[in-house]
């Protein structure tokens, strides 16, 4: 579903204006995702999704986005971010889910010695084409960049089928006022309760969650948003309460990342 105008916050070119290579989201998540299945709900063109996958060494990524054009700019961007990497990654030793488990891979850049990132210039892959992709038998199901994966869809109102196999942790960065503004009170209460029930018990939530003050702007984009934000009774000072009312425990509050309109806090909720 691509609109001309971004009513779910479907902005294309979105990671020029938010720089996330390296993301400072994730720096304050960094231990919870080794060997775990992650879920990002609104992945945009992929960016943070690939980043998870790659230098945070989850076992498994999913990144879901309502807009079918930047899942397809996701799977390039994977294909990028493979063919930048160090070939010298290849000779990783790749482990079974098993030893994932017992013995996290370390984050990519943390290993001496190594430069992963950025280590062919974009140049080469315009000039030559994206690098071929080992097949997963040979660097493992949970290697990058074997171990993400997109999907096209409205998360909120739609199964997938990924979603019956459980995530371990998932993300919501900056899409509650998008989905709030949209479907209402009502598309909010139901985004939180499908999250709830495709975690593990333990599984994380994370939440960053945008300002009240924030939606003023968004909902002038369009008249439907603009009614809709008339009827919205919850605010999000409230998030908290609603989700331990659901069945996740207090938030842990991360810190604020992010500069100028970017500026939000990262809070993490643990399923009970
Ligand atoms: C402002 S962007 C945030 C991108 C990314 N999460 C980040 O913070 O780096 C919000 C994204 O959520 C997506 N989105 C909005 N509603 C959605 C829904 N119901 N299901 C899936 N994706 C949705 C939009 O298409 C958009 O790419």
């Amino acid at each position: 579903m691509q609109t001309s105008v971004p009513i779910h916050g479907n902005y294309h070119g979105y990671y020029l204006k938010r720089p996330s290579r390296e993301d400072p989201r994730l720096a304050l998540l960094s231990s919870i995702f080794a060997g775990k299945r992650v879920l990002d709900i609104g992945c945009n063109e992929g960016w943070v999704t690939c980043e998870i996958a790659q230098l945070w060494c989850a076992s498994k990524v999913l990144g879901v986005d309502i807009d079918d054009s930047l899942i397809r700019g996701a799977w390039r961007r994977r294909r990028s971010v493979w063919s930048s990497q160090s070939p010298g990654d290849e000779t990783t030793p790749v482990l079974s889910v098993h030893d994932t488990e017992e013995r996290p891979r370390k984050r990519l850049r943390e290993e001496p010695g190594r430069s992963v990132l950025n280590y062919f210039p974009a140049s080469l892959e315009h000039t030559f084409g994206p690098l071929s992709i080992p097949p997963s038998q040979i660097r493992g199901r949970h290697a990058f960049p074997h171990n993400v994966s997109f999907r096209a869809a409205d998360w909120v109102n739609n199964e997938i089928l990924e979603d019956k196999d459980h995530y371990d942790v998932v993300i919501a960065f900056s899409i509650s006022k998008w989905i709030h503004l949209n479907g209402g009170d009502d598309a909010l209460m139901r985004f939180f309760h499908r999250v709830h029930s495709v975690l593990d018990t333990g599984g994380v939530f994370v939440l960053e969650p945008q300002t009240w003050d924030t939606y003023a702007k968004a909902k002038r984009m369009d008249q439907r948003l603009k009614e809709n934000a008339t009827n919205l009774k919850l605010r999000p000072h409230q998030f908290e309460s609603l989700l331990c009312s659901i069945g996740f425990g207090p938030a842990q509050h991360l810190g604020t990342t992010g500069e100028g309109g970017f500026c939000r806090p990262v809070d993490i909720y643990v399923k009970l």
